[in-house]
């Protein structure tokens, strides 16, 4: 495990921005894993920027996001393939045929999950993922649970997590109840894993999952076991340690 510690938002955003470019350029045709939430916005802002300047190519670049709302279309403006279109995809010359998100709107869960599972198999897994981090410990939409998580799935959101995102809502009540996921394996499979974390309401997370133990009950902390995980973190974040 390696942490960069930034000194605030734009300088990590500026530190993840370029592992993801490292990888973009060594691997034009790489699969990138992407997450949505307010951590990664600038780093995605500052993809653009280096795209619109001519050092960026992603038109052989592939994408897989790690999950969606259950319930919400793919043009609600809370939805993740919104997030994606508005703060990344618009922007940049990716093909958007080969963006992939778990549709949310699928009808038949077990379905919608096995077909995403194909998607990332058919890609020959993720080259680097890009995570956020729950104030639970949740990556994706992991959440604290009995057993880590195998495959992509449907889940319950805590309240913790609701709560947390209710701020993109109207009020509590329009936040969905459900999401679908990609599993804790297939995070872990990733070859590199990258996670982006700002603020201070991140730094008992932080603390909780990569220096206490290894648990179900912080998601995140399997990833002291990954052999090529890195943290982008600010100094708020990392405050507790
Ligand atoms: C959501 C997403 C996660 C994200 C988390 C933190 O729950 N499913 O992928 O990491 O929020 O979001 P933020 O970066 O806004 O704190």
């Amino acid at each position: 495990m390696k942490i960069i510690s930034a000194k605030d938002y734009q300088a990590l955003s500026r530190a993840a921005a370029n592992i993801i470019s490292a990888q973009v350029i060594l691997k034009p045709s790489c699969v990138l894993g992407l997450a949505t939430g307010s951590s990664p916005v600038g780093t995605y802002q500052q993809l653009i920027e280096w795209y619109k300047k001519g050092d960026l190519d992603f038109s052989q670049v592939r994408t897989v996001n790690l999950d969606e709302y259950v319930g919400l279309d793919k043009d609600h403006d809370q939805s993740y393939a919104y997030f994606m279109r508005t703060n990344l995809f618009d922007h940049i010359n990716v093909d958007p045929a080969n963006t992939n998100i778990p549709d949310g709107m699928a009808p038949d869960e077990a379905e919608e999950c096995a077909r995403y599972d194909k998607v990332i198999r058919d890609l020959g897994g993720i080259d680097l993922q890009l995570l956020g981090l729950g104030v639970n410990g949740h990556i994706g939409f992991n959440e604290p649970a009995d057993a880590f998580s195998t495959g992509t799935h449907q889940v319950t959101l805590t309240e913790s997590t609701r709560d947390a995102n209710k701020r993109f809502f109207a009020s509590i009540d329009e936040v969905p109840t459900h999401a679908r996921t990609m599993g804790t394996r297939e995070i872990l499979q990733a070859r590199r894993v990258l996670m982006v974390a700002s603020g201070a309401n991140k730094a008992q997370a932080i603390k909780d999952a990569f220096f206490g133990p290894v648990t179900t009950q912080v998601p995140a902390s399997i990833l002291q076991y990954h052999p090529d995980f890195t943290l982008v973190a600010d100094e708020a974040a990392l405050s507790l340690l």
